[in-house]
C-alpha cells in the first residue's frame, strides 16, 4: 500500500507539469481525484488489508489525496490567470518582422504644403460640390451662354444645366453668395474635364483656387502674394514673369510663370525650349462678377488665381506622365514615404 502511495505521488507530480490547458487539466482531474479515479481505488482497497495497518494507512492516502487536490488547485489558477496559455509562449529569439509603413499620396503632400503657406498668409479653406450646375461653373463667373470661352474647358456634362465642375472657380461664386467680404480663402478641389486622355492630360485633375476680396486689394497685393508663395514653394532664389491672358472672370488677367528648374532657363524638354514654366492663371476678380453674388463692385476689389495641383508634382518630381498619379502603383507611391 505504501509504494502504490508514493507510486501514485510521483505520477501525480509528473502529470500536472504537462498539463497545458483547462482539457488537459480535467483528464488530470478524472485520472486521479474522481469518484472511480487511482485514490478513490485505493480507498477501496484499504478495506481489504489488515485491521491494524489500516490506521496508518488511511492516513497516507488522506495525505495524498491532499497533496493531488492541492496540485489541481494551483495548476487551475495558474491557468485561470491566463499565465501559461499555450498560444502565449513566445520565442524570443524569432527576428521581427518589417511593418509596412504607409504614406501619403504625393498629390496631398503638395496640397499640404500649399495650404501651409497660405495659411500662414491668413488665408482659410472653403470647398464646394464636384457636382455643379451652369450657373455656378459658368454663367455667374462672366461666361454668357453661347460665349466661346466656355469652349477653353471640355465639360461633362449630366444634363443640359448639370456638369462636373471644369475648375474650382465656382466655389468662388458659392462662397461670395454666403459672405460679406473680406473674404480671404483658398478651395482645393477635384475637377473634371473631357480631354483626350494622354501623358500630359487626364479627365480628372485637382486644383487649388485662391479669392481674396475686401476694400482697396491692388493687383501688386495679388503679385506679392503669389511672388511670396512661390518663393516659399520653390525655393527663394526664384525667377518669375506676369504674362497678359485672358479669363471671362478676371480683369486684368495675368499667368505665371517661373524660369524651369531643370534647364535654369537654358531651354529644355520640359519647358518645350522657352525656359519657362507656367504655374498658374490669376487676375482682379471683374466688376460683372460681383454683380451676380450681389457685391458692391464700387466698394470692393479682389483678386482670384487657380493652380493644378498635378503639373506642379510633376515638375516638382520630374514626373512625366499623368496617369502615375491615378493608378495607385505601390512602386510608385512608395518613393514618397
Ligand atoms: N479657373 C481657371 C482655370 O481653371 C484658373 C483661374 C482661377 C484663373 C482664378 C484666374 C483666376 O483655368
Amino acid at each position: 500500500m505504501t509504494e502504490k502511495i508514493q507510486e501514485l505521488r510521483r505520477l501525480a507530480s509528473m502529470e500536472i507539469a504537462a498539463v497545458q490547458d483547462l482539457e488537459d487539466l480535467d483528464n488530470f482531474r478524472i485520472k486521479f481525484l474522481a469518484r472511480k479515479g487511482f485514490i478513490a481505488e485505493l480507498f477501496d482497497e484499504l478495506r481489504s488489508i489488515p485491521s491494524e495497518d489500516r490506521p496508518s494507512s488511511g492516513k497516507a492516502l488522506n495525505e495524498l489525496r491532499l497533496f493531488v487536490q492541492t496540485l489541481f488547485d494551483q495548476r487551475k489558477r495558474q491557468l485561470g490567470s491566463g499565465s501559461t496559455k499555450r498560444k502565449e509562449m513566445l520565442d524570443l529569439t524569432l527576428p521581427g518582422r518589417a511593418r509596412w509603413v504607409g504614406s501619403q499620396h504625393p498629390l496631398t503632400q503638395t496640397l499640404d504644403e500649399i495650404k501651409r503657406i497660405f495659411f500662414r498668409m491668413g488665408f482659410s479653406i472653403a470647398t464646394g460640390p464636384e457636382i455643379e450646375d451652369d450657373y455656378h461653373n459658368f454663367e455667374a463667373l462672366n461666361f454668357p451662354p453661347d460665349h466661346p470661352a466656355r469652349d477653353m474647358q471640355d465639360t461633362f456634362f449630366i444634363s443640359e444645366k448639370i456638369l462636373l465642375r471644369t475648375h474650382t472657380s465656382p466655389v468662388q461664386i458659392r462662397v461670395m453668395e454666403n459672405q460679406q467680404p473680406p473674404v480671404r480663402v483658398i478651395i482645393p478641389g477635384r475637377v473634371y474635364r473631357n480631354e483626350t486622355i494622354s501623358s500630359r492630360s487626364y479627365c480628372l485633375f485637382h486644383q487649388v483656387e485662391g479669392l481674396y476680396v475686401d476694400k482697396g486689394v491692388s493687383f501688386s497685393e495679388l503679385k506679392g502674394t503669389l511672388v511670396t508663395f512661390a518663393r516659399q514653394f520653390y525655393g527663394s532664389d526664384l525667377k518669375y514673369r506676369f504674362r497678359p491672358s485672358y479669363f471671362p472672370f478676371t480683369e486684368p488677367s495675368a499667368e505665371m510663370d517661373i524660369t524651369c528648374f531643370l534647364c535654369k532657363g537654358r531651354g529644355c524638354r520640359v519647358c518645350k525650349m522657352t525656359g519657362w514654366l507656367e504655374i498658374l492663371g490669376c487676375g482682379m476678380v471683374d466688376p460683372n462678377v460681383y454683380k451676380f453674388v450681389g457685391y458692391d463692385p464700387e466698394q470692393y476689389t479682389g483678386y482670384a488665381f487657380g493652380m493644378g495641383i498635378e503639373r506642379i508634382t510633376m515638375l516638382r518630381y520630374g514626373i512625366d506622365d499623368i496617369r502615375i498619379l491615378f493608378e495607385n502603383d505601390v512602386r510608385f507611391l512608395r518613393q514618397f514615404s
